[in-house]
């Protein structure tokens, strides 16, 4: 697929970027800024020299994408979503956005009572199709593309052949992702992150992870 990850100069969209770019995918990198994107995707194309990683502005990222991955913080999504609005409808967003803390990433906040990607999904409209999936992740070890991640993914849609894409685009990242139901439920995925915060901090590791048991 051509995949646009907005944000994706960030670990977490760098790091999915390069192992779906080893996976075969198309990928650009976008940014606030053309060249901060490029020089990004120059980077990445360092480790995988035969992958297909450009990089520019989200704005063009989007617009050049058939799947558009937000990888920005909570912070910065409703103004990322504002600028390439108009390039996601009929696309699907994959958002792998955790609203956490300002502060504290390890204490678990739910802004306005709704999860950050059902906000993306209100902002959008139903002419783009929101996901979320891949916030339960660490993005300390996606750019070694020789580490078994040691986790699985809650992926969470309103549509089941939207999750079934998202579902194979976490196998192509290494990991298995598992249809968590509706994207009412993103919030619990998103509230995840600030407890593996939490265990990583309290456990001095970088990459702790979930892992669904009782189905095959
Ligand atoms: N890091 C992880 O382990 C991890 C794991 C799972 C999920 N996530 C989620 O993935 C998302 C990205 O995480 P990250 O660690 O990669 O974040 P990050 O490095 O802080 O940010 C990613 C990119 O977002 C853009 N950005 C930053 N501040 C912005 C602002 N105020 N306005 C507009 N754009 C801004 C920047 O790109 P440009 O400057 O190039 O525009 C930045 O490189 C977050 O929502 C996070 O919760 C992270």
């Amino acid at each position: 697929m051509k995949i646009a990850i907005l944000g994706g100069t960030g670990d977490e969209g760098a790091g999915l970027g390069l192992r779906w770019a080893a996976a075969g995918h198309e990928i650009i990198i976008g940014s606030r800024l053309a060249e901060k994107g490029m020089r990004a995707a120059l980077d990445l194309k360092a480790r995988l020299p035969q992958a297909a990683i450009t990089g520019t502005d989200n704005l063009s990222a989007a617009m050049l994408a058939e799947l558009v991955v937000l990888a920005v913080p909570y912070q910065a999504q409703e103004v990322t979503l504002d600028v390439v609005k108009d390039q996601l409808a009929g696309k699907l967003l994959v958002t792998v956005v955790a609203p956490t803390g300002e502060k504290k990433a390890r204490v678990w906040r739910l802004p306005d009572n709704v999860s950050a990607a059902e906000q993306a999904q209100q902002q959008l409209g139903d002419i783009t199709r929101v996901v979320a999936a891949l916030q339960s992740i660490g993005a300390h070890h996606l750019k070694d593309l020789e580490f078994q991640m040691d986790c699985d993914v809650l992926v969470c849609g309103d549509k089941g052949a939207d999750k079934r894409i998202v579902m194979q685009l976490c196998e192509d990242a290494g990991m298995r992702g598992i249809n968590a139901g509706a994207l009412q439920n993103a919030s619990v995925a998103e509230g995840l992150v600030s407890v593996l915060v939490a265990v990583n901090i309290i456990y001095k590791v970088k990459s702790a992870g979930i892992r669904i048991t009782g189905i095959d």
